[in-house]
C-alpha cells in the first residue's frame, strides 16, 4: 500500500497513542522498599528516601514500608503456609506481603547490627515464605540492597549479602550499583557522599534493569 499523506498521520496517531500507553504502564510500575531500621527517621531511611526519590523522578509510583512503625513477629513454623492455609499471626505481615507481590522492584534497607541486618528485618523476610510457597510469587522482580553502619567496615558487605541471599531464594533478580554489590554507608549517612552515591546508583540500577525487562515483554517490543 503506498504510502499517503492520510495513512502517515494515521501511523503518527497510533504512535503517539502506543507511546502514551507505554507512559501509562510505566505510571503503574511500582518500586516498594522497605526500612529495617526500628528507628524513625534514621540512616537507613534517609538512605532509602533517597533511592525511592531516583525511582519516583524516574516515573515510577514507590510505596515505603518502615518496620518502625509496623509490627511483624517471628515465623514459628507452624507449618500452616505450606498446607496452604493463611498464616495465623495477626500482625501487619499482610499489608508487608500485598505491597511485596504489587511490586516490580523492591528496595529493602538494613542498619548493620552485629555485622548482620536488624532482628525486625529478618522476621519480615522469614514471613514472607508463604509467597515463595505460593508458586514464587516474588520471581523476576528486581531487587537491591543499602546498608548503613556506625564503622566504615562494620559489616555492610556482610548485611547486603544476608538481603540478597533472601532476594535469590525469592527467585529475584538481585542488582549492585553497577560497581559493587550495592548501597553502602556510614553514619552519619547525610554526610557520607561515596556511600549516597553508591545508593543512587543501585537505585537508577534497579530501574534502568525494570525498564528493560517491561520493553521486552511489551507487545510492541520496545521503541
Ligand atoms: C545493636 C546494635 C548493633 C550494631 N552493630 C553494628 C555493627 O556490627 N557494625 C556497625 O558498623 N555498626 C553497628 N551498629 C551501629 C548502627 O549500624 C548504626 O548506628 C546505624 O546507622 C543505625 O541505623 P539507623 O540510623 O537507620 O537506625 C549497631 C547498632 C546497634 C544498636
Amino acid at each position: 500500500m503506498p504510502l499517503t499523506a492520510a495513512s502517515s498521520s494515521a501511523f503518527q496517531n497510533n504512535y503517539i497513542l502506543l507511546r502514551q500507553l507505554a507512559g501509562r504502564v510505566k505510571e503503574n510500575m511500582m518500586v516498594v522498599g522497605i526500612c529495617g531500621s526500628p528507628r524513625k527517621g534514621g540512616n537507613s531511611e534517609f538512605l532509602l528516601n533517597e533511592a525511592l526519590a531516583v525511582a519516583g523522578e524516574r516515573g515510577f509510583e514507590t510505596e515505603k514500608l518502615l518496620l518502625s512503625e509496623l509490627k511483624a513477629d517471628y515465623c514459628s513454623d507452624c507449618g500452616d503456609c505450606s498446607k496452604g492455609r493463611p498464616c495465623p499471626k495477626e500482625d501487619d505481615m499482610k499489608a508487608i506481603l500485598s505491597a511485596l507481590e504489587r511490586a516490580d522492584g523492591i528496595i529493602v534497607a538494613s542498619p548493620v547490627y552485629f555485622g548482620g541486618m536488624t532482628a525486625q528485618l529478618k522476621a519480615v523476610l522469614d514471613r514472607t515464605i508463604p509467597l515463595r510457597r505460593q508458586n514464587f510469587r516474588l520471581k523476576g522482580k528486581v531487587g537491591c540492597a543499602i546498608s548503613v553502619g556506625g564503622s566504615r567496615n562494620g559489616g555492610q558487605e556482610k548485611t547486603l549479602e544476608a538481603i540478597q541471599a533472601w532476594m535469590h531464594i525469592q527467585g529475584m533478580i538481585v542488582v549492585g550499583d553497577d560497581a559493587h554489590f550495592g548501597g553502602i554507608a556510614v553514619r552519619p549517612a547525610a554526610e557520607d557522599r561515596i556511600g549516597r552515591k553508591t545508593v543512587v546508583a543501585s537505585a537508577n540500577k534497579l530501574c534502568d534493569l525494570i525498564e528493560r525487562l517491561e520493553k521486552k515483554n511489551s507487545c510492541w517490543g520496545g521503541d
